[in-house]
This record gives C-alpha cells, sequence and structure tokens, in this order.
C-alpha cells in the first residue's frame, strides 16, 4: 500500500444543532465525571465533597466521528463542559499537550463562556476569552483547558491534526501556572 492508498477513504458529512451545540449521531461519547478530575483542583476537599455529597456529577463530555488518527487527515469533536464550582473554582477540563507538540487546534465556541488556558513547558501562560461565535487558536507546543465560568454548558467545535494525539502526563505533573474562581458572582484569576 503507498502512502496515498493508506489516507484514502470516502467523503462524508456530519450534522451538527447549531442552537444547542449538539453533534447529531456521535460514534463516539467520552464521559468524564468530578471522580475522573482528582488532583486537578486546588480543593481536593471541595472535589471529594461534591463526588460524594452531589452524586459525583457529570463533569464533560466529548462527542465525535473519528478519522483516522494519522498525519493529513483533521480530527474533529464537540466539547462540552458543564458549568459549576469545585469549591469557588470554575469547573474545567483536564487539560493536556498533544502527544505530536507541534500541532495546533482551533476551538470556535458554539454556546457558553469562559476561557481556553495555554501554557508552555517553559511555564508561559495565556488566557483567551470564550463566547459564542469565537475562535481560539491553540499554537503548537501549547498545552490547554477549558474553562467554564457561565451558567450554561461550554461548547466548543474543535479541530486538530489527525496524529497529534493527547498526552496528559506531563500536565498532571505540571498543572497550570493560573487557578480561574468564581467569588461573589465575579471571576478571580489567581496566581498558583
Ligand atoms: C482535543 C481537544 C479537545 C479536548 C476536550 C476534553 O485535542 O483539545 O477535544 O480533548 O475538550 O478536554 P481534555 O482532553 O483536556 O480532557
Ligand atoms: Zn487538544
Amino acid at each position: 500500500m503507498t502512502p496515498i492508498d493508506k489516507l484514502k477513504m470516502e467523503p462524508f458529512g456530519v450534522n451538527f444543532d447549531l442552537e444547542t451545540g449538539e453533534m447529531l449521531n456521535p460514534k463516539n461519547h467520552l464521559v468524564r465525571r468530578a471522580s475522573d478530575m482528582k488532583g486537578h483542583y486546588k480543593s481536593e476537599a471541595s472535589l471529594n465533597e461534591l463526588i460524594q455529597n452531589q452524586n459525583n456529577p457529570l463533569h464533560y463530555e466529548v462527542f465525535e466521528v473519528p478519522v483516522p488518527e494519522k498525519s493529513g487527515q483533521l480530527m474533529y469533536c464537540i466539547s462540552k463542559l458543564q458549568p459549576g464550582l469545585v469549591g469557588d473554582e470554575c469547573f474545567m477540563t483536564k487539560g493536556h499537550y498533544h502527544t505530536v507538540p507541534e500541532t495546533a487546534e482551533i476551538y470556535l465556541c458554539l454556546r457558553g463562556e469562559g476561557f481556553m488556558m495555554m501554557k508552555t513547558s517553559d511555564g508561559e501562560c495565556r488566557l483567551e476569552k470564550m463566547t459564542r461565535g469565537r475562535m481560539v487558536y491553540v499554537p503548537p507546543f501549547w498545552a490547554h483547558r477549558s474553562i467554564n465560568t457561565g451558567s450554561e454548558a461550554l461548547i466548543s467545535f474543535c479541530v486538530y491534526p489527525g496524529n497529534a494525539g493527547h498526552n496528559y502526563g506531563d500536565i498532571e505533573k505540571e498543572g497550570f501556572p493560573e487557578r480561574v474562581f468564581l467569588r461573589n458572582g465575579k471571576v478571580v484569576i489567581e496566581k498558583r
């Protein structure tokens, strides 16, 4: 098989409801609950409280109709992050570098309000506002996590190279340099 044959496939289409931000008929559905988020929030006690007393609530979901994980392909998905607080820290995704670090990603926000937090391995940190109709470009080498500061789900359409992969381990070790809280209805950003 030549390299071209390996990438050959039939064109296809996928339907979205742009009002709700839903991908209709996804093939894969990844679910993360509060218990999947151990070690990511400032207050582990508040996270445990949520797991035990609030029935381990849904945190975020990823919906996709996957394509082969190969250079030349474009992977895409819907990421849906629930609103909520762990103590006073806003719900967020785990965050990751791409396994192939020189791969970028585009997030188009369809609903909700929040931030994309991005960091380099040198500790540089940036926050980009996410709101309906805003695209955030995550350049190569930047780890990224979404943070929901609003009262409804934060929903984005993401596109990234098929061979990018996800490296969660380095972020679990390093963490992100900043945290986002909601205090008295105000967004507060703090350095760790
Ligand atoms: C893919 C990507 C998103 C996230 C999703 C869940 O490269 O960045 O689709 O995978 O928002 O977040 P994580 O992967 O951090 O659990
Ligand atoms: Zn990514």
